[in-house]
């Protein structure tokens, strides 16, 4: 039987449709609200907006849960591999071990990139960040291989961009570091192979080591999807105008970039190298951080869903522990960030707000740990997203959904009239 809550406004009832979802999350419908009763609802940042019903990803902040498809993250990042938990996140299913075969094998023979995508290189500078470079290679990915609306070229394209994205991210790596580019060696695996063209050098023969071939392939489970954040919501927004998929994309690593979103890694480690540099006085930082006369933040702290844990937080810190110890790494800045979050876990400041690592707070410190330079960690989180931003647009694209297009409460001038310029003082 459909629920309703009422809205009583002037000796007016209106009615609103209750939503639920599979896990009894509720929602009001307020799609009709506008055309019945004048009224939009305004929610800054959508901290409370569902912006569609998903199938794809459940989050519940309050208790720290996080599964795709229905699947828990921890099992996942326990016995899954990347490709497999990418074709769960795009296709609803886990795969068969034939699909699996098959899924692997096309995406192994996509990693190429067409070859006057490399020209493109020589016209970045050296000092270009990896994000750009990522975010405008993406969309230039349109240009060589057309976007595509029907099925069979969809699913081209998504096995394009699952291929060449670790091969666009590692050249432009190599671009910065003005090293000759590696192609892909499709005798490895998906990490492995990234792995090669970041660090192969064509003086030296280069294998991965089994660690840390684990550990990003973690890494990249555990960035996988989750459900409406900014950049995929970014995607959705885009590829709502019906852009193509690679458009969309390249949206959603832009909107990625930032350091309240996935630029926060990045962040991370910049802080505690700070705090390090500055003798190792977390208390100072954690200080100015609750000081709202000063712009600091904790990076790596907070979150807009989680407000107990962050799940992904917690499976990173052991895996942080475990990759150190097992490559022999003694890394002071992982002290520090444990240090710092001993500490902030004890203030009120923090407790009451229930801010609480995130996912970025220790995934620097193991990137850093397998080579990975630190300019490069948002494009990490991009490898891993790109299943997620993929499964986002196809979902939103199969569903048909509107142009997305916000309302506003407009607070500028009232009208007036023109005044010509040689009239105005
Ligand atoms: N350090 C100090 N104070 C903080 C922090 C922080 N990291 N995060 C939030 N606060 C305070 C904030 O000042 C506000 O205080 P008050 O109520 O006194 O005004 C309160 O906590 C609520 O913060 P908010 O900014 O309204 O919360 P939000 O949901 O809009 O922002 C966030 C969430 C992640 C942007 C924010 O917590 C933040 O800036 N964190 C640091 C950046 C970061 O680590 N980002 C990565 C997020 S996880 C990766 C991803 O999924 O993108």
């Amino acid at each position: 039987m459909s629920k309703f809550a009422e809205l009583h406004y002037e000796g007016k009832v209106y009615q609103l449709p209750v939503v639920e979802g599979t896990e009894k999350e509720l929602a009001l419908d307020i799609s009709k609200l506008r055309d019945e009763s004048g009224f939009i609802t305004l929610d800054i940042g959508y901290k409370n907006t569902g912006a569609t019903k998903s199938a794809v990803t459940f989050l519940d902040g309050e208790q720290g849960i996080l599964r795709y498809r229905g699947y828990p993250i921890e099992q996942l990042a326990e016995h899954a591999s990347f490709l497999e938990v990418a074709y769960l996140l795009i296709y609803g299913e886990l795969p068969t071990q034939a699909q699996l075969a098959t899924f692997e094998r096309e995406i192994t023979i996509h990693t190429l990139v067409h070859e006057d995508i490399r020209k493109i290189y020589d016209g970045f500078p050296a000092s270009a960040h990896p994000m750009a470079v990522l975010a405008s290679l993406t969309c230039a990915l349109s240009t060589f291989y057309p976007e595509s609306r029907t099925t069979e070229g969809t699913n081209l394209n998504i096995i394009r961009l699952l291929a060449k994205m670790p091969t666009l991210a590692a050249w432009s790596y190599k671009n910065e570091m003005g090293h000759p580019l590696n192609y892909p060696n499709n005798a490895l695996d998906y990490c492995s192979n990234f792995l090669h063209m970041m660090f192969a050098y064509p003086t030296e023969t280069y294998t991965a080591d089994p660690v840390v071939v684990d550990a990003l392939n973690k890494l990249l489970i555990l960035h996988a999807d989750h459900e409406q954040n900014c950049s995929a919501s970014t995607v959705r927004m885009v590829g709502s105008s019906q852009v193509g998929l690679f458009a969309s994309v390249a949206a959603g690593i832009n909107a990625l970039w930032g350091p309240l979103h996935g630029g926060a890694n990045q962040e991370v480690i910049e802080m505690l190298e700070r705090i390090k540099a500055d003798g190792g006085n977390v208390k100072k930082y954690v200080d100015m951080a609750k000081d709202k006369n000063s712009n600091f933040r904790l990076m790596g702290f907070g979150h807009r869903v989680y407000k107990n844990f962050d799940p992904r937080a917690r499976i990173i810190k052991a895996a942080c522990d475990n990759v150190l110890n097992k490559l022999g790494i003694n890394d002071p800045t992982l002290e520090i960030a444990k240090e710092l979050e001993e500490h902030a876990l004890k203030d009120d400041y923090f407790v009451s707000r229930k801010l609480y690592p995130n996912v970025d707070f220790y995934s620097g410190i193991i990137y850093r740990a397998i080579g990975i330079p630190t300019e490069m960690f948002t494009v990490m989180f991009a490898l891993g997203r790109l299943p997620g931003w993929i499964a986002q647009w196809k979902e939103m694209t199969a569903n048909k959904e509107p142009i997305g297009r916000p309302r506003q409460i407009y607070i500028g001038a009232p009208e007036r009239n023109y005044v010509p310029v040689s009239e105005r003082k």
